[in-house]
Order: structure tokens, then C-alpha cells, then sequence
């Protein structure tokens, strides 16, 4: 997406393509799209994969709260904490997001994903590839040492997409989620242990990004 917003903030030049994905930072003009997804659901009402739980707010407050979030993450990215949301085609038609969320990079060198994808497109293997994409950019492009993620006990979906990408058992917590006690198992890849997708990963854009992210000089 070569544009002059691109030029002014760098996160918007970054692009990764993956067989029948593409995936970018997500833009204003996207939302109404986006929203389409969320509000049409994520999971099922009784269950609530996220340590916040955003996706139980309903209406006009979702839209409110979904696009500050992203606005916020552009709004105090800085190198000692970024966050990275890629909106996630199919074949051309939005599906999720795949995240990347990380402190201090410099030294640490490490950052968490998460995902979501629209329920009407779960169990096509789209949450196993869009991830799989993500650890190639944070691993080969990036300068991730590991990546790591973290699941409730409860979600199979997520606990299958890590096992399947190559991370390995890293520990659990016990997490107050919405009142109640849930238990997180946290998860780690290492770069040897990744299994890539079945598709080249194309990125385009990755050094920009790296240099929004980059220390200031004092
Ligand atoms: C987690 C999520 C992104 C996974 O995406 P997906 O496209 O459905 O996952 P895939 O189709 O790639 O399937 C991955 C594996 O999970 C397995 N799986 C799915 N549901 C499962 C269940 N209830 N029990 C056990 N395994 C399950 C699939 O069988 C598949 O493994 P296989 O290919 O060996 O059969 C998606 O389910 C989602 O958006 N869930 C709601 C939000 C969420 O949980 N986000 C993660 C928070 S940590």
C-alpha cells in the first residue's frame, strides 16, 4: 500500500501475505467492516477467551471501546511498548484480527499474540495460518527471540492453533476473570520450534515499522 499516510506513520506501509491471507494494520475506513465481524460474534455468549473481557460490550459501546483501543495502540506505541493488531483478509473478505503485544523489545525481545476471528470462520484453519504468518514476521523480520502466548483452560481453539505452530507448555496462572478464577496456561516458541505455513510469507514493510519502534536518540 504505497500512500502518503504510509509515509507519515510507518505501521501503515507494513503488509504480510500468507497463500489466501493478507494481513495489515488496520485503518480507519476499515472499521465499519471490522465492526460487521465483532458484532455478529467472536465465541460463543458463554465463554470468554480474552483476560479483558471487551468482547461482551454490545452496540454502540463496542464500537466506541473497539475503536479507541486501536486508536490507542497507534496513539502510545513507543519502543519501550508497542502493540501490533493486523486485520486479517481471506480471500479478500475481513476475518480477525492477529496481534502482537511486547515491553521493552529492545532488551526483552519477546511479545505475546492474540487473536480473534469472526465465528462464521473458525475451523478452516485460518487461526492456525494468520498466527503461523505472525511468528514468521516477529521471528525472521522482526528480531523476536521467542514469542509467547497465553490461553484459559477452556479454550481448546487457541490451545490447538499453539500447539499446532510449535509453542511449548510454559507454565499456568490463576487469573480473576470476570469475578471468578480461571486458569492461563502461558505457551513459548522458540525459533527452532516453529512449523511454517504451507505458503511463502511475503512482508513488505517491516524496517519502517522496526524504526518507529526503535530507541530515540537522547
Ligand atoms: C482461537 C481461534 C483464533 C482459532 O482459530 P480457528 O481458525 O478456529 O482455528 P483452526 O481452524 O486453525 O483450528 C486449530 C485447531 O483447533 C482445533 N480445535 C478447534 N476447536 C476445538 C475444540 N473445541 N476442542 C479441541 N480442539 C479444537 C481444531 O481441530 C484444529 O486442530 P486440527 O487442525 O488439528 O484439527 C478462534 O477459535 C477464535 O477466534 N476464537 C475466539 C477468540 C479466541 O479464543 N482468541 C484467542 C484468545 S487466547
Amino acid at each position: 500500500m504505497d500512500d502518503e499516510l504510509a509515509r507519515l506513520w510507518p505501521a501503515f506501509g507494513l503488509r504480510v501475505t500468507c497463500g489466501p491471507l493478507v494481513m495489515r494494520p488496520l485503518r480507519d475506513s476499515d472499521f465499519p467492516e471490522v465492526l460487521a465481524v465483532v458484532h455478529a460474534g467472536i465465541h460463543a455468549p458463554d465463554l470468554m477467551p480474552f483476560s479483558f473481557p471487551w468482547s461482551d460490550a454490545r452496540g454502540a459501546e463496542m464500537d466506541r471501546q473497539f475503536v479507541q483501543y486501536h486508536w490507542r495502540a497507534r496513539a502510545e506505541l513507543a519502543p519501550e511498548r508497542w502493540q501490533l493488531d493486523l486485520g486479517v483478509w481471506r480471500d479478500g473478505r475481513f476475518v480477525g484480527v492477529q496481534g502482537v503485544s511486547t515491553r521493552d523489545f529492545p532488551v526483552t525481545r519477546t511479545g505475546e499474540t492474540g487473536s480473534w476471528l469472526g465465528q462464521e470462520f473458525h475451523g478452516q484453519g485460518t487461526g492456525t495460518l494468520m498466527r503461523q504468518a505472525m511468528c514468521v514476521l516477529c521471528l525472521d523480520h522482526l528480531g523476536f527471540a521467542e514469542v509467547t502466548s497465553g490461553a484459559f483452560a477452556d479454550n481448546p481453539a487457541s490451545q490447538a492453533v499453539s500447539r499446532k505452530v510449535g509453542y511449548r507448555p510454559n507454565g499456568e496462572q490463576r487469573f480473576a476473570r470476570k469475578g471468578e478464577v480461571a486458569v492461563m496456561r502461558s505457551l513459548v516458541l522458540a525459533p527452532e520450534d516453529l512449523v511454517r505455513p504451507p505458503y511463502d510469507v511475503e512482508v513488505v514493510g517491516a524496517e519502517a515499522f522496526l524504526e518507529l519502534v526503535q530507541p530515540r536518540a537522547t
